[in-house]
């Protein structure tokens, strides 16, 4: 089938079931205690002045900021290393979430509340920006049918283009008995059917656009002309069309869902290598005026 040459597996590679909640939430745990430790210090701690980002306690924060992002930046390496354990990365996904964005209170206070139009706030701002898009990937995953998370995925969607293949096969043969121009129409709707929907049309319009959708209500149509020996072998043919339109709409369900997961990280990941440069940028330079 040639809608097949169009889909390309994604990688999906770990298993996101359950890791906001791993471990009885421990790093949900481990970030409040981070948060109320670093604003108690924060606010108890006497700078003589006003805080900022060289004072003692601000290259602490400071130090301790950068350190995590580093680490969550690790998580891409982790995930790609192939050693086993979905478990322990399920670990890894629930502490870079929950620690990530404590990330909000540790890098705000280590900058007193001091910002301006200048090269450490472009790094403040785009690591707002990195935890801002990682809050929605965490709704997405959190949202979007849970067999969608991890490597199922990919097998769901060759079992769903092999049943595809399938009912193809099936409607061959079912619209042999037909007028001519009724297995015209059948074999044209095969061939016309592509599988993945367009990222900018939403899947009930592609739904209304698909080739095999259409020929199963105009087929449904003739049915109710057609003589009495062409009707039974009509019924077959426009009950399969019509299982096959709804197997359709599931797999572009899933097709788009997966791409979206897809998408979502091309956010993330390039806004963080931005904010890795910035922030190295930011630490260069506030040694250099040092
Ligand atoms: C090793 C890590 C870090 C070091 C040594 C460091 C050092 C400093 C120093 C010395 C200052 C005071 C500059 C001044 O008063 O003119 C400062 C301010 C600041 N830092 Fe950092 N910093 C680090 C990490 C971070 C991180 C992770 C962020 C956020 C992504 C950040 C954002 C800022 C901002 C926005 C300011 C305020 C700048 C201003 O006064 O306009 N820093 N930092
Ligand atoms: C400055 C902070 C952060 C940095 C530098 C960062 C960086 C990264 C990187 C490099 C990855 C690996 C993606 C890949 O290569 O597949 C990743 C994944 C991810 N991040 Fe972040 N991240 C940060 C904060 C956050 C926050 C605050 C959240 C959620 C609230 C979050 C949620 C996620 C999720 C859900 C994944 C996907 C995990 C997966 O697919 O296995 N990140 N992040």
């Amino acid at each position: 089938m040639e809608a097949r040459a169009h889909i390309r597996p994604g990688e999906l590679p770990i298993s996101h079931e359950g890791f906001l909640a791993h471990k009885r939430f421990r790093y949900l745990k481990a970030a409040l205690l981070v948060i109320v430790v670093s604003v108690l210090v924060y606010f108890l701690a006497d700078m003589g002045g006003r805080h900022n980002g060289g004072t003692w306690l601000g290259y602490s924060l400071g130090i301790i900021s950068a350190s995590l992002i580093v680490w969550l930046m690790l998580l891409g390496i982790r995930k790609r290393a192939a050693t086993p354990g979905q478990y322990n990365l399920k670990g890894w996904t629930s502490a870079h979430v929950y620690l990530g964005t404590t990330l909000l209170v540790l890098a705000t206070l280590h900058t007193g509340f001091q910002f301006g139009w200048n090269l450490h706030t472009l790094a403040y701002a785009l690591m707002v920006l990195v935890i801002i898009s990682g809050v929605i990937g965490v709704y997405y995953y959190a949202t979007v049918p849970r067999r969608m998370s991890d490597n199922r995925a990919r097998r769901t969607q060759r079992d769903m283009l092999d049943a595809i293949d399938a009912l193809n096969r099936e409607l061959t043969q079912a619209a042999q008995p037909l007028d001519p121009k009724y297995v015209r129409e059948v074999k044209r709707a095969i061939k016309k059917t592509r599988i993945k929907p367009g990222l900018f049309i939403s899947i009930p319009a592609s739904q209304l656009r698909c080739a095999t959708t259409r020929a199963a209500k105009r087929l449904r149509h003739a049915m109710q002309s057609a003589d009495a020996d062409m009707r039974r072998p009509l019924e077959q043919v426009v009950a399969i069309l019509e299982r096959k339109s709804a197997l359709l709409r599931r797999t572009r369900q899933h097709i788009r869902n997966k791409t979206l997961l897809q998408l979502w990280l091309y956010f993330h990941v390039p806004l963080s290598f931005a904010l890795l440069a910035a922030l190295a940028a930011h630490i260069i330079s506030v040694f250099f005026y040092w």
